[in-house]
């Protein structure tokens, strides 16, 4: 019989005023690919964290290989075999890939104190190589490395140390779609060799894809562990939330206004060329294509990022917008896609990032309206289900999804006209996807227009009224509403003049 490589018994954690697990068991065994699911909150990456040393349990046992274990931090924890990819990365952006990967470890310094920099690169190469990453030079900084890329050197850095079990937190929510199969093909490197591997999402396809067995949290708890010819999507879902969840995209019916609130004429910069469309009153006006085709340039460009050539006309104005501050002084509001770098401010409470775009109306004379202030961020955090003890939470200790959802939050509050959604539901549990489909419907019917940029296709054909497919920076098809399906998307996304395509 085999023996599992990994035994976690009778797991408790609690911060305080949470409970984040309670007595949860987990078993892994080698060369598994085991998925890891349950909704925002529910203590996966506490769990892998306490698996990782990161923290301790407050009650509970860790066996790895037969022999009982205590990791005082995440690199005793390395040394004896489990590593950690965390959902948020954790590189060193102006160093290189190879200085990343083997940072502060003794092995790589030599006689007189002195780095061993040709072994490092070596060593650096050979790893990053043998998972798939051949292309990539360690000797680049790692800022100059795509998504798909610095994924990869944070698993080089995680196998840098013989690990037997290898903890993947949400790897694929910052990968767009076609680089998501480079992850698995590095997955099913590792599974071969016998790694065992915990595997963390919220993407259903997936986790079908990929995974072995999965097992379900809900509020701390462990609910079961099956394997995955087990399941179906719907017994997934019905485990990890306790009830059916009913559709999850509202029906739209195209009944907007014809006034156009934002016309973007010829707008050009970086990779983007020549853009031009109309958002009107109430739309929610998709913007698909691939990642480099320009939609995220279009984004910056529109809330005032970056500066480029060409007009935005807001209500039949022609507006300059070179700064953020100028594109919410014209009720422009953008929920950026990397919610960590422009996103919010960690250390500040949920309440205190909900009210930042708000505070010029929040605050009387020079005077904070208080009041309103707690009105309205405890309206936002019921609306949004935001899992946390009170508004007073620092937005640090909130999970992954909760955290995206406080992102959302802060810009609906401000009320805004013209909304950029970038990337919405990253890291969002189906159930909290549904709710904030529903809020996003709704303030479109309200007269709220939408720029709705995102790499999942069924989020943009789901919701949007028309859809605007770009490539290599120009627009180069439109699809009208109930038009497109997820394979027209990518075909036209990818290759724009195969099969009639030509515009
Ligand atoms: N350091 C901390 N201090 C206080 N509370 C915390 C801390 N870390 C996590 N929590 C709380 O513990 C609970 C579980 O969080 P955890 O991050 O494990 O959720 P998750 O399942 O990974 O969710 P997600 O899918 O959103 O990433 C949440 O209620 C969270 O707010
Ligand atoms: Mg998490």
């Amino acid at each position: 019989m085999r023996h599992p490589v990994l035994k976690m018994e009778g797991i408790s954690k609690e911060f305080p005023g949470v409970k984040a697990l309670s007595d949860v068991s987990f078993e892994l065994y080698p060369g598994e690919v085991h998925a890891l699911m349950g909704e925002n909150g529910a203590g996966k990456s506490t769990l892998m964290k306490i698996l990782s040393g990161v923290y301790s349990p407050t009650q509970g046992t860790i066996r790895l290989k037969g022999k009982e274990v205590t990791f005082g931090n995440p690199l005793d924890a390395q040394r004896q075999g489990v590593s950690i990819i965390h959902q948020e990365f954790n590189l060193f952006s102006n160093l290189t890939a190879a200085e990343n990967i083997f940072i502060d470890r003794p092995e790589m310094v030599g006689r007189f104190r002195r780095i061993q920099w040709s072994k490092m690169y070596d060593e650096a190469q050979r790893l990053v190589d043998s998972i798939g990453g051949g292309e990539i030079d360690v000797r680049q900084e790692v800022r100059h490395l795509g998504v798909h890329s610095q994924q990869v050197i944070e698993i080089a850095k995680a196998l840098s140390f013989q690990a037997d079990v290898l903890i993947m937190d949400e790897p694929s929510a910052a990968l767009p779609e076609n680089e998501v199969k480079k992850m698995f093909d590095v997955v099913n490197r590792l599974r071969a060799q016998g790694v065992a591997i915990v595997y963390v999402s919220h993407r259903m396809k997936e986790i079908f894809e990929i995974a072995d067995k999965v097992t379900v949290l809900r509020d701390g708890a462990k609910i079961d562990t099956r394997g995955i010819e087990e399941v179906t999507e719907q017994s997934l879902i019905q485990m990890m939330v306790g009830k059916e969840v009913g559709q999850l995209y509202p029906v739209r019916e195209q009944k907007h206004d014809q006034e156009v609130v934002l016309k973007a004429e010829q707008l050009s910069l970086d990779s983007a060329h020549n853009v031009s469309f109309e958002l009107r009153k109430g739309e929610i006006l998709g913007l698909f294509g691939v990642p480099g085709s320009g939609t995220h340039t279009i984004a910056e460009r529109l809330f005032g990022l970056r500066r480029g050539t060409g007009e935005i006309i807001i209500h039949g104005t022609a507006v300059k917008i070179n700064s953020p501050s100028q594109a919410k002084a014209k009720k422009i509001a953008y929920v950026p896609p990397d919610r960590h770098r422009q996103g919010i401010i960690k250390p500040m409470s949920i309440r205190q990032n909900l009210s930042i775009p708000m505070l010029p109306q929040l605050s009387k004379y020079t005077v904070l309206d208080e009041a309103r202030i707690k009105e309205m961020s405890k309206e936002y955090m019921e609306k949004l289900r935001i899992k946390a003890p009170s508004d007073g939470q620092s937005v640090d200790f909130l999970s992954g999804g909760n955290q995206q959802k406080v992102v959302i939050g802060k810009w609906l509050a401000a009320n805004p006209d013209i909304l950029i959604l970038e990337e919405p539901t990253r890291g969002v549990d189906v159930g909290a996807k549904a709710e904030i489909y529903n809020i996003i419907h709704q303030l479109a019917q309200e007269g709220l227009s939408i720029l709705l940029i995102s790499s999942e296709m069924p989020e943009v054909i789901g919701l949007s009224d028309r859809i605007l497919v770009l490539y290599k920076g120009t627009i180069v098809h439109e699809f009208a509403h109930g038009e497109a399906d997820q394979e027209q998307l990518l075909q036209r996304a990818s290759h724009p003049l195969s099969e009639g395509g030509c515009l």
